[in-house]
């Protein structure tokens, strides 16, 4: 089942110089391709779109405020079962209950700053990549 899905590296993850870790790990699953990468500053609108359905809750703010800290890789990967893929690769939200050979178990400590975001669903994957690469959509 080939799918494509939204993944951006944090400002954590750009601020610490673990993209080039984080891509290879990508890169070698077989028959996963990066086919768009950009490196940028995210606006508020831009992260209301994204984020929108957590309006309201706790950790939104916090969130938004992180996500604009600094800049992000934002990418398309496309591949067998790539979405449920990125998520397992990542591991759970809270990097401590995740397993070491995830990227937020190998790396991460405190929930906000959990290194990647992936989407979750081949819907969200639709609508983020529309967000974040409107030409691809
Ligand atoms: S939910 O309510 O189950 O849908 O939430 P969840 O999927 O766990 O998290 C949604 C996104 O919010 C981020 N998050 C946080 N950011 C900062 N601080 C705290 N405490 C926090 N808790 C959750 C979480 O990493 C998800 O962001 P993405 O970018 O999708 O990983």
């Amino acid at each position: 089942m080939t799918q494509r899905t939204l993944v951006l590296l944090k400002p954590d993850a750009v601020r610490r110089g673990l993209t080039g870790e984080i891509i290879s790990r990508i890169e070698r699953k077989a028959g996963w391709r990066i086919t768009a990468l950009e490196l940028r500053t995210l606006d508020q609108e831009t992260l209301e779109q994204h984020y929108g359905e957590h309006k309201g809750k706790p950790f939104y703010e916090p969130l938004v405020e992180f996500m604009a800290s600094g800049p992000v890789v934002a990418m398309i990967v496309e591949g067998e079962r790539v979405i449920e893929g990125l998520r397992a690769l990542a591991g759970p939200t809270d990097p401590i209950a995740a397993a070491p050979g995830s990227i937020r178990g190998d790396y991460g400590v405190i929930v906000r700053e959990n290194l990647i975001h992936a989407s979750d669903s081949e819907e969200s994957a639709e609508r983020e990549v529309k967000i974040f690469f409107p030409g691809r959509a």
